[in-house]
């Protein structure tokens, strides 16, 4: 059976943000697949990162499909200012706290012709999400509780992404499965055994001295 191909997805997060331009530039020539973008309202999640006007000027950084993870509250409101910005996939959440209808989300997502995306945190069962799986392109499963980079990753969160593998492969599907929280070296391996094949690592390329090598150590272990 052929894997699927493993896909490296920066979170801007944790770039530093006073010299924006040459951190998506030096992700890009690194060998980034995609750019993944976290947008919090200091509701949903316990921090504020930043809007539609900064994905806007990203996407005039760089040709990189924009993956835009939404930790909002009533992500439905703000999905036009995000398409509009330019996102390629935009991802929600499941939880009740993100206060929208998920399936109506979803549907306005896919109507926008945009990757589908849904998200659970670590507290969230995976039923939470089964229902919507056939109507996704993307499955991002927190491997940290959501709001903060720079967290460790919890091993018990494989068991959502080997049931996603699971549905994925009895279903014949495409679905992605991307993890995101504490991914370095060693938990990308992990992950990518049990099925993952999005790798999103904020601290882990940005805090490094060789973003290409940090992003090739990520991938480098995928014949695991
Ligand atoms: C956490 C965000 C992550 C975060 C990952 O709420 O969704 O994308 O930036 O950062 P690291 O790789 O540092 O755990
Ligand atoms: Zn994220």
């Amino acid at each position: 059976m052929t894997r699927p191909k493993i896909l490296v997805a920066p979170s801007i997060l944790a770039a530093n943000f006073s010299n924006l331009a040459r951190e998506v530039q030096r992700a890009e020539e690194s060998g980034a697949d995609w750019l993944h973008l976290d947008i919090m309202d200091g509701h949903f999640v316990d921090n504020i990162s930043f809007g539609p006007a900064v994905v806007k000027t990203i996407r005039g950084l760089t040709s990189l499909p924009l993956d835009v993870h939404l930790m909002i509250e009533h992500p439905d409101h703000y999905l036009p200012r995000f398409l509009e910005a330019g996102a390629n996939s935009i991802t929600v959440h499941v939880e009740p706290e993100a206060k929208h209808d998920v399936a109506q989300t979803l549907g306005a997502i896919r109507a926008a012709k945009c990757d589908v995306g849904l998200s659970l945190n670590p507290a969230t069962p995976f039923e939470a999400v089964e229902p919507y799986l056939p109507s996704i392109d993307l499955l991002l499963v927190m491997t940290v509780h959501p709001g903060f980079g720079g967290q460790a990753f919890r091993p018990e969160m494989m068991d959502k992404v080997k049931r996603a593998k699971a549905w994925r492969e009895s279903h014949g599907a495409k679905l992605h499965i991307e993890v995101d929280g504490g991914i370095n070296a060693e938990t990308a391996s992990v992950s990518i055994t049990n099925g993952a094949n999005i790798l999103v690592a904020g601290t882990s390329i940005f805090r490094a001295q060789d973003y290409r090598q940090a992003i090739e150590n990520l991938r480098s272990n995928s014949s695991g």
